[in-house]
């Protein structure tokens, strides 16, 4: 286990430890724990140093435990689930599902990091990802279809994580397409979906979802768009391994079902949490160039359908922002 993650684990419970007895059961001197407060300061914590008494943490932190996230789980999502890696850290859970994948790794296996330093996000950017703040999951799902069949997927993930949040109680989520989970209009939850394979063969996707649990304000003053955590929302800290259990099985459930019936048994659901439909949006598409008109709603294919002065046009991938004025 990396030193800076033991020193973690020491000062989870968020009271003050010497120096001197945090470098006794790490076996370093006191230079050398300072220097790992720096490190986990760099990850995202808040680290409190007061002289005579040491280092504590702002608040103490609940630490992913997978089996407590196992336990938690569904059953019906447990006999999905191929196999899980709950990591310190990583770059990206996506990339290294992505990596995995290529060397063969199983369908159903996942991947839930405390901590990524290049987390990614949608259209090239960054997803900011503080150690045991949020949840970072990825799930690796192959499927006989080639790649381009699988575009809706996107919608249906969506619908999982909403799902998700409504078996904890949480209302008022919206879904603007083509998978983002907002709350009150600002972000709660993101979807990432990378995919290779065969144009005409089977492939393999990774869904990846960030969720805003308990995000630190000095990382979230990192976030270029209005956002929110459940934190926010329910008014105070919640414990992440059961949100996980949740957030996990509903994926995997998500998954299995697109495997079978791919749009359909999701469109209800979507059509009730969109959260545009109706309004004036402007949409940008990958190669450039941007286009206004009133959100239609998404057909059986998962696009986006936008009246553009009369006439109705499918977008198929694009970067959606609501117009303020009605
Ligand atoms: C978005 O921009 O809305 C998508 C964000 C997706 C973030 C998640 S966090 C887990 C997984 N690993 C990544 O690097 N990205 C996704």
């Amino acid at each position: 286990m990396p030193q800076r993650f033991r020193l973690v684990s020491l000062l989870a419970d968020g009271r003050f430890h010497s120096g001197e007895e945090l470098g006794r059961a790490l076996g370093v001197g006191r230079a050398a724990v300072w220097k790992l407060v720096k490190g986990i300061e760099a990850w995202g914590l808040e680290v409190f140093a007061v002289s005579g008494r040491g280092y504590r943490l702002s608040e103490p932190l609940e630490l992913l435990d997978r089996a407590l996230i196992l336990a938690d789980m569904r059953p019906e999502a447990r006999v999905l689930l191929a196999g899980l890696d709950v990591l310190p850290g990583t770059d990206s859970t996506n990339r290294n599902l992505m990596e995995r994948a290529a060397q063969g790794l199983a369908s159903g296996f996942a991947c839930l990091a405390e901590h990524q330093w290049a987390g990614r996000g949608r259209q090239g950017r960054d997803w900011i990802s503080p150690f045991g703040a949020n949840l970072y999951l990825s799930v690796l799902w192959r499927f006989e279809d080639a790649p381009a069949a699988l575009a809706s997927l996107s919608l249906a993930a969506a619908v999982a994580v909403a799902r998700a949040l409504a078996d904890m109680g949480v209302q008022d989520i919206g879904l603007k397409w083509p998978n983002d989970i907002l709350w009150q209009e600002r972000k709660l939850s993101g979807i990432l979906l990378e995919m290779a394979g065969e144009p005409a063969g089977p492939c393999y996707v990774v869904a990846g979802v960030g969720l805003n649990v308990n995000m630190p304000p000095a990382s979230g003053d990192l976030i270029d768009q209005s956002w929110v955590d459940l934190r926010g929302i329910v008014g105070r800290p919640l414990a992440r391994n059961p949100i996980a259990a949740g957030l996990l099985s509903r994926l995997l459930e998500a998954l299995e079902t697109f495997s079978h019936h791919g749009l359909s048994p999701f469109r209800a659901e979507w059509r009730r949490l969109d959260c545009i439909q109706g309004r004036t949006i402007s949409i940008s598409s990958p190669g450039g160039g941007a286009q206004q008109g009133t959100a239609l709603g998404t057909d059986e294919s998962g696009a986006l359908r936008v009246d553009v002065d009369g006439h109705v046009r499918r977008f198929h991938s694009g970067e959606v922002s609501v117009r303020t004025r009605p």
